[in-house]
């Protein structure tokens, strides 16, 4: 009886003693995982918030940045850029900007920009066709692939064109408008991207 007390005893021993070094091995095992998990530096850095400054960016003229990897295009439109825009309407795929994965909520608007600073458009300069990036056309004046020209930006890999809102035409290959990016307006010379304005969604 006395030896049945001390197998006991020692049975209970060893199976903690094992539940221990159970547990020790998986949380050792997972500790390389979560290493592994976490974003790299270049990976955080890319996804960062980009600061631009637009103090250089006269009426009429378009700077291109990079945020994700991506171009970022940012116009400075001209009231006759702006003008124009609520006549073309009947001519666009996506007029008010309803498909809402291709603009943040405050950039649903016939400017798919903020409200106080219509002027400014910022855009991700990646076609929605197969995913070239547009060349930024901003005359409103006939240009050999559209004779009715009003601004904008053309696709020259499959001949899509896109307005000074980049909201894609009919009749052309890209099924959406460019997207536009997250982004604050600091001041008149400063902007950041992939941020939302402070207070939005
Ligand atoms: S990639 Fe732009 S039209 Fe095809």
């Amino acid at each position: 009886m006395a030896n049945e007390g001390v197998n006991h005893g020692r049975r209970r021993f060893l199976t903690a003693t094992t539940a221990v070094v159970g547990g020790v091995g998986a949380i050792t095992a997972a500790v390389p995982f979560l290493k592994y998990w976490e974003p790299s530096a270049k990976a955080k850095l890319a996804g960062a918030p980009v600061t631009q400054d637009i103090s250089k960016l006269e009426m009429g003229q378009m700077l291109i940045t990079e945020w994700r990897g991506s171009p970022i295009f940012i116009v400075r439109r001209t009231k006759e850029q702006l003008a124009v825009l609520p006549s073309l309407d009947a001519l666009l795929r996506d007029p008010k900007s309803e498909n809402t994965s291709q603009q943040p909520a405050f950039a649903q608007n016939e400017f798919r920009s903020h409200k106080e600073h219509p002027e400014l458009l910022v855009l991700v300069g990646v076609c929605t066709h197969l995913g070239c990036s547009p060349k930024y056309v901003g005359e409103l004046t006939p240009e050999p692939f559209d004779p009715n020209w009003k601004g904008g930006f053309f696709c020259p890999c499959h001949k899509s064109r896109y307005d000074m809102s980049g909201r894609v035409f009919q009749g052309v290959p890209a099924p959406a408008n460019l997207p536009v990016p997250p982004y604050r307006v600091v001041s008149d010379t400063q902007i950041v991207i992939g941020v939302n304005p402070e207070g939005a969604a």
